[in-house]
């Protein structure tokens, strides 16, 4: 695809979140992380990969308790609605949770297909408990059930790069969530 519209630059799309919004909400999200999880045993933070990091890097410096961070990475075959494949990437065969507080971090949640999988699969090896974390929650109706413990904000329904997001690998460093209309996506997938 040509013209001004494809692959357009960092700062000529629609900014739907700001970067000092988010801020805010990764610090409200920290705040009732710390007061659940006040026992003094250590945390275990799964966040899947790559959507996820830079949410990561910023809400786990904002926590006070002793924690750990491993990653999983989750691909996705044929989109992401119900019936299509999700495919674990990374040893979630050899992470010893028995006895662990797991909390399972995502970026965003759409369907939630991929954060049901990860769920289902780290559920199975034990932990003492096991929630999950949203930073982004988009307003749409879920066939999964799946239903985040912690949510930061609702955001329209609508494909979103930036702060981490990406598509095709593209705009993950934006500082802000922007909106990426249909036709810039074109030639990127
Ligand atoms: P799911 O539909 O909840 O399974 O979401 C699948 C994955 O697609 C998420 O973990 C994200 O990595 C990615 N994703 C979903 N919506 C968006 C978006 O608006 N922008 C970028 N990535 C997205
Ligand atoms: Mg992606």
């Amino acid at each position: 695809m040509s013209g001004a519209r494809a692959n357009p630059e960092p700062a000529g799309l629609p900014v739907l979140v700001e970067a000092e919004q988010i801020a805010r909400c990764v610090g409200e999200l920290a705040a009732a992380i710390a007061a659940d999880y006040d026992t003094g045993e250590p945390l275990l933070i799964v966040a899947v990969l790559k959507g996820v990091v830079i949410f990561l890097a910023d809400l786990v410096r904002r926590l006070p308790m002793p924690l750990e961070i491993d990653l999983v990475q989750a691909r996705s075959y044929g989109g992401t609605e119900r019936g299509d494949r999700v495919e674990l990437l990374g040893d979630v065969a050899a992470m010893d949770l028995a006895g662990r507080h797991v909390l399972l971090l995502d970026c965003v949640l759409d369907s939630g297909h991929t954060l049901s999988v990860v769920r289902d699969a780290l559920a199975v090896r034990g932990p003492a408990s096991l929630k999950t974390c949203v930073l982004f929650s988009k307003d749409r109706a879920r066939e999964y059930d799946l239903v985040p413990d912690y949510v930061g904000m609702t955001i329209p329904d609508v494909f979103v790069v930036g702060y981490g997001l990406d598509c095709a690998d593209r705009w993950r460093h934006l500082p802000h969530v922007a909106w990426l209309p249909a036709d810039a996506q074109e030639g990127t997938a």
